[in-house]
């Protein structure tokens, strides 16, 4: 669990991203934001697309930011939307996230106010598939 301030600091830039997301189609933004294990932040937001199964989700976004800075390693990732429920990451987003993650990466779910529930990515995605299944094969 990262500190307050971190915390605090990954709340904001999900927010910040949520606020920035392209959504002329569900009108439902969402952002992200990750803090890697060197310390590193980066954030996205969903980009829809009048192809609509050609739009992104707001973790894609923020994993691509992540690679494009050459880290590979998400400690957290703070997802925010809108409404009174979870915005938890779609399946597509687990996968994704699972790529990148350890097992000790955290899935920060916010509402508005904060943080409404902190997971791990095995428990959003239990008896995953992942590099390892592939480095065993060979
Ligand atoms: N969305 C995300 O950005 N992340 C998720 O994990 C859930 C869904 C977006 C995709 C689409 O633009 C909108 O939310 C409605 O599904």
């Amino acid at each position: 669990m990262p500190d307050v301030k971190q915390g605090a600091k990954l709340f904001e830039l999900a927010k910040d991203a949520m606020n920035k997301a392209y959504v002329p189609y569900s009108h439902f933004p969402v952002g992200a934001a990750i803090l890697t294990a060197s310390g590193k932040r980066y954030s996205g937001c969903n980009v829809e697309n009048a192809a609509y199964p050609e739009g992104t989700c707001a973790e894609a976004g923020a994993i691509a930011a992540m690679v494009l800075d050459g880290e590979t390693q998400i400690q957290d990732i703070y997802v925010i939307g809108k409404g009174d429920g979870l915005v938890t990451p779609c399946g597509g987003c687990r996968q994704k996230i699972r790529e990148f993650s350890s097992v000790d990466t955290k899935v920060h779910i916010c509402g508005a106010e904060g943080v409404r529930k902190s997971l791990t990515l095995n428990e959003l995605l239990p008896f995953s598939f992942g590099p390892e299944n592939l480095e065993q094969a060979s």
